[in-house]
């Protein structure tokens, strides 16, 4: 497929799927989240993290692949500038966007432009802050580079952008999630050896693959950190920290009310805040900074 045709499809997804709303102020793009109250806390604290990388105010923070601004914590990292600029290839994802957070001429906080984080439309160091949110990994590989260096272009002086994209197979997650896979193969092998299996040709409910936070059906290419430092970090600084350690598949399968799991969560957000780094490499999402001397 042509980069193009990837970018088209991309979009296209988006627009008639991705942000389409789910009832309750959600979109559809929002089930490929841990929305049960058991991992609130966490995931919460996990999305704060970025703020904490960002100059708290400025003139305009630059949201590069936006969405609709889609959780309220978002707005945290926008809170002391003069203007969000949200910056996507989905059109629907900015009319939401707009209807969330309001123009910036009428009483709002936004300004919307439909772009292409690998060519955006704006000067060198036009924004004091600039985020970019599981975007990058929708673009074909050979273009991630464009895109960090289109960010870091548009990036002023002093200040730091804050890039966060899943890992391709990280091993926190083959450590912990292969074998719970296996364990469950396993498992239906014996129901199926055991003649309790559903009866064939019984409709099974569709199912929302866990392992990936971005629907299935739209392009994804993941890095991993190896490949990030030697065909990115060589040309932009950076620094891998962790945004996230555990993919929403490992918080299904093992983050219950009634096992704990909150204390769990919270002691793995300890861990994560002590070894900062470790986490941002082996786990599911890393927190990536670059800042521009
Ligand atoms: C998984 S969503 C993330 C949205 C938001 N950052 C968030 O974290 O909720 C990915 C977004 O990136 C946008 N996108 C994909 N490819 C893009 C590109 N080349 N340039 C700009 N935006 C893009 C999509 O339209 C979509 O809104």
């Amino acid at each position: 497929m042509l980069d193009s045709e990837i970018k088209q499809q991309v979009r296209e997804f988006y627009d008639q799927v991705g942000w389409q709303g789910a009832g309750a102020g959600q979109y559809q793009n929002a089930r490929y989240e841990d929305l049960r109250p058991v991992a609130c806390e966490y995931i919460h604290r996990c999305h704060l993290r970025v703020a904490r990388h960002l100059v708290p105010a400025g003139k305009y923070l630059l949201d590069a692949g936006s969405g609709p601004v889609q959780y309220p914590e978002y707005l945290e990292y926008s809170r002391g500038y003069q203007a969000r600029v949200c910056a996507d290839i989905s059109s629907v994802a900015l009319q939401e966007a707009r209807q969330r957070i309001g123009d910036r001429g009428s009483g709002g906080h936004g300004l919307f432009v439909v772009a292409d984080v690998a060519n955006l439309p704006f000067p060198r160091e036009a924004f004091d802050g600039v985020v970019s949110l599981h975007t990058i990994h929708h673009l074909p590989q050979g273009e991630h580079i464009q895109a960090y260096k289109e960010l870091y272009r548009v990036l002023g002086v002093g200040r730091s952008a804050v890039v966060v994209n899943g890992w391709d197979n990280p091993l926190l997650m083959r450590l912990f999630v292969t074998p719970a896979r296996w364990r469950k193969q396993a498992f239906a092998a014996g129901r199926r050896l055991l003649g309790r299996d559903a009866p064939a040709g019984k409709p099974r409910k569709a199912r929302i693959d866990p392992d990936s936070a971005e629907p299935k059906g739209t392009f994804v290419s993941k890095n991993n950190a190896a490949r990030l430092k030697r065909e990115i970090g060589t040309e932009i600084p950076l620094e891998i920290l962790v945004w996230r350690s555990v993919s929403v598949r490992f918080l299904r399968a093992f983050v219950h009310p009634r096992l704990g799991g909150r204390w769990f969560l919270r002691l793995l957000f300890w861990l994560e805040e002590r070894f900062p780094h470790f986490f941002g490499e082996n786990g599911q999402y890393p927190l990536i900074v670059i800042r521009k001397a």
